[in-house]
C-alpha cells in the first residue's frame, strides 16, 4: 500500500465540507418541479446575482447545463464556433450533435484563447452551402488548455465580434471562480460579456452535486423546458442545493491555495529531468505534463505514479493532466515530487 494517496485526477473528487452536510440536513425543501423548493430558489437567485444575470437554473451536472444552453440558444442544423479543445466539443458525449443537432466550427487558440480575427476567419458567409452559425461557446477557465484564463477584455473583444455577426455567446464557466480568483476580479466581470453562463459547484468548490445555468429570464424560461426534456427537473433538490449555497458563499476564496499548490507542483516537476510541464500564462489549478523525454508513455507514467499513490488522468500518447484541489496540500505536493524524483532516478540506475 502506498504511504499516502495524492489524488490529482480532478477537482471533481472533492467531498462536501461539514458546513455543507449540516446545511443539507437542515435545508427547507419542497417539490422543485412545482417551483416549491425554497433552497433551490435561493441557490438560483444567489447564482444569478453572482453572475450579474437575471435568472438561474439548477441542473445536476455541467454537461446538462451546457446542453440546455445549446438547446435554448440554437436550432437543429445550425453551427456553433468553439475552441478546438473545448469540453463542450470533446468531452460531453457529442451532445452538441446528437441532442442539439449542431455542427461545429473549431478554432485553434493559443493556450485556449483566440482573437476576434481568428473568430472572423471561422465565420462563414451567408450562403446556402453552409450551416447558419448562431452560437459562440467560450470556456473559462479552459480545462484542456491547462486551466487557462480568458481575461474579461479578451472575452469582450471576441464576444463583440460574434454579436456583430448575429451569434449568441455562451460561456462554459465550469471553473469561472478559478478565473476570478486568478485575476482578482468578480465572476460577473466575465459573465457580463456573454448571454449565458454555466458554472459548477461540484468541482473545486467542493459541492457534492450540481451546476447553475444563468442568463436572462426569457432564456432561462426556455432552458427550463430543455432541462425537463433531458430529465433534469428534480424534486426535493434543496438537499443538494443547500451545499451549493455554501460552495458559492464560502469556498471560492480558498481556490488561491489550489493555484499556489499547482504552481509548486509545476515548478518542482519542471526541475526533474525528462519532465516537460505546461501551465497557462495565467495559471490556475491545472497543469499538463509530458514524459516523452523519459521515453515513457502516459500509461507507463500513470502506473508508476499509481503504485506510489499519485493519481492523475492520462493525455496520450505521453502526457497527463494534474489538478489540485482542497484535498491536496502543499505536503502532498512535496510527497508527489519526492516519489517522482525517486522514480526517475531508479529508471536511470
Ligand atoms: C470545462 C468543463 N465544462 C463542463 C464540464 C462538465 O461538468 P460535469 O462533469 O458536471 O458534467 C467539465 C467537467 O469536467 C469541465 O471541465
Amino acid at each position: 500500500m502506498p504511504e499516502r494517496i495524492v489524488d490529482l485526477r480532478s477537482d471533481t473528487v472533492t467531498k462536501p465540507t461539514e458546513e455543507m452536510l449540516e446545511a443539507m440536513r437542515c435545508a427547507p425543501v419542497g417539490d422543485d418541479v412545482y417551483g416549491e423548493d425554497p433552497t433551490v430558489k435561493a441557490l438560483e437567485e444567489l447564482a444569478a446575482s453572482r453572475m450579474g444575470m437575471e435568472a438561474g437554473m439548477f441542473v445536476p451536472s455541467g454537461t446538462m447545463g451546457n446542453t440546455c444552453a445549446l438547446l435554448a440558444h440554437t436550432h437543429s442544423g445550425e453551427e456553433m464556433v468553439v475552441e478546438e479543445l473545448a469540453h463542450i466539443y470533446n468531452w460531453e458525449a457529442g451532445a452538441y450533435a446528437n441532442l442539439a443537432g449542431l455542427t461545429v466550427r473549431p478554432v485553434r487558440g493559443e493556450h485556449g484563447v483566440f482573437t476576434p480575427a481568428q473568430l472572423e476567419a471561422a465565420l462563414r458567409p451567408d450562403n446556402p452551402h453552409f450551416p447558419r452559425q448562431t452560437l459562440l461557446c467560450l470556456e473559462n477557465t479552459h480545462n484542456n488548455a491547462a486551466g487557462a484564463v480568458w481575461t474579461p477584455a479578451q472575452m469582450e473583444a471576441v464576444a463583440a465580434a460574434a454579436r456583430a455577426r448575429g451569434l449568441a455567446v455562451h460561456l462554459d464557466g465550469a471553473r469561472i471562480f478559478n478565473a476570478a480568483v486568478a485575476l482578482g476580479v468578480e465572476a460577473r466581470e466575465f459573465a457580463r460579456h456573454v448571454d449565458s453562463v454555466m458554472f459548477c459547484v461540484s468541482k473545486g468548490l467542493s459541492g457534492p452535486v450540481g451546476s447553475l445555468l444563468c442568463g436572462s429570464k426569457e432564456f432561462i424560461g426556455r432552458a427550463y423546458r430543455e432541462r425537463k426534456r433531458l430529465g433534469g427537473a428534480m424534486r426535493q433538490a434543496g438537499v443538494i442545493a443547500a451545499a451549493g449555497i455554501v460552495a458559492i458563499e464560502k469556498m471560492t476564496a480558498r481556490l488561491a491555495e489550489d493555484h499556489a499548490n499547482a504552481r509548486r507542483l509545476c515548478e518542482g516537476l519542471a526541475r526533474i529531468p525528462g519532465f516537460a510541464v505546461r501551465q497557462a500564462p495565467l495559471p490556475t489549478n491545472i497543469l499538463m505534463v509530458d514524459v516523452a523525454g523519459l521515453g515513457w508513455t502516459s500509461e507507463e507514467l500513470l502506473s508508476r505514479w499509481k503504485a506510489a499513490g499519485v493519481l492523475c488522468n492520462r493525455r496520450p500518447p505521453t502526457g497527463a493532466r494534474l489538478v489540485t484541489h482542497r484535498h491536496v496540500s502543499a505536503a502532498d505536493v512535496d510527497y508527489a515530487l519526492e516519489i517522482t524524483r525517486r522514480m526517475v532516478e531508479e529508471k536511470k540506475g
